[in-house]
């Protein structure tokens, strides 16, 4: 990944850094923030991972390993299929699949999240934010089935994994994971539909202090959070 923009707010005593594939106005990017002074944080058990693909796993993870990187899973295909993946683990703790894939536009291509209700999940991402279910496996062999939702093919895109584990009905969601955040053309609009499908919007639409981009957030029938952007607030906030 390449560190694509970096900002310190002191008066709110934090730190920023965007990393990802390529630009941010063309590719999804991981967003860390560092709060001043705080060392570590309870991931939960409620998020699962992130997705990378990459032409080589049983390369990349030599290299990981050669770097002195944590591989929790080594390489191979998955359970009851034939994909090669990998799990690693970044210093704080978080959790990256590597999926074997060819050439992609998008290598950051999927965040894994537990849900407790499969079908409530997808109606929602359908509805409330116009997803697409890409597709559905169950595994009962494992006791999981998992949804891929997107606004485009999983070759291309990244896509949101909903996990349903049988039976698990609630996630411990830690105070580390924090949300994922969709670009919009009318987040006035957006927060109304998210509302009318059982959405609960957490910041109301409108503009952020002393940036001006157009905001709302939103949680899930999980309590997973959302933050839509607006499309030309957040090309102009680049530009600054
Ligand atoms: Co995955």
């Amino acid at each position: 990944m390449k560190l694509l923009r970096k900002r310190d707010i002191p008066e709110e005593r934090y730190t920023n850094a965007f990393l990802g594939y390529g630009p941010e106005d063309s590719h999804f990017v991981v967003e860390l923030t560092y709060n001043y002074g705080v060392e570590s944080y309870d991931i939960g058990t409620g998020f699962g991972h992130f997705g990378i693909a990459v032409d080589d796993v049983a390369k990349t993870v030599d290299l990981i390993k050669a770097k002195g990187g944590t591989v929790t899973r080594e390489p191979g295909p998955v359970k009851g299929g034939k994909s090669v993946i990998a799990f690693i683990e970044d210093p704080d703790g978080y959790k990256f699949e590597l999926i074997e894939r060819g050439p992609t536009p998008e290598p950051l291509c999927q965040v894994m999240l537990r849900v407790g209700d499969l079908d409530r999940a997808i109606s929602f991402y359908e509805k409330a934010f116009g997803m697409e279910l890409l597709r559905k496996r169950d595994n009962p062999e494992y006791k999981y089935t998992i949804a891929m939702m997107g606004y485009g093919p999983e070759d291309k895109n990244a896509v949101l994994e909903l996990t349903y584990n049988y039976g698990v009905k609630e996630y411990d969601k830690g105070n580390a994971y924090a949300q994922i955040a969709i670009s919009t053309d009318d987040v006035y609009k957006t927060a109304e539909v998210i509302r009318l499908n059982g959405g609960q919007i957490t910041r109301e639409p409108g503009p952020l202090p002393g940036i001006n981009t157009k905001i709302t957030a939103c949680t899930d029938p999980d309590g997973w959070k959302t933050v839509f952007v607006d499309n030309i607030d957040f090309l102009k906030e680049l530009e600054e």
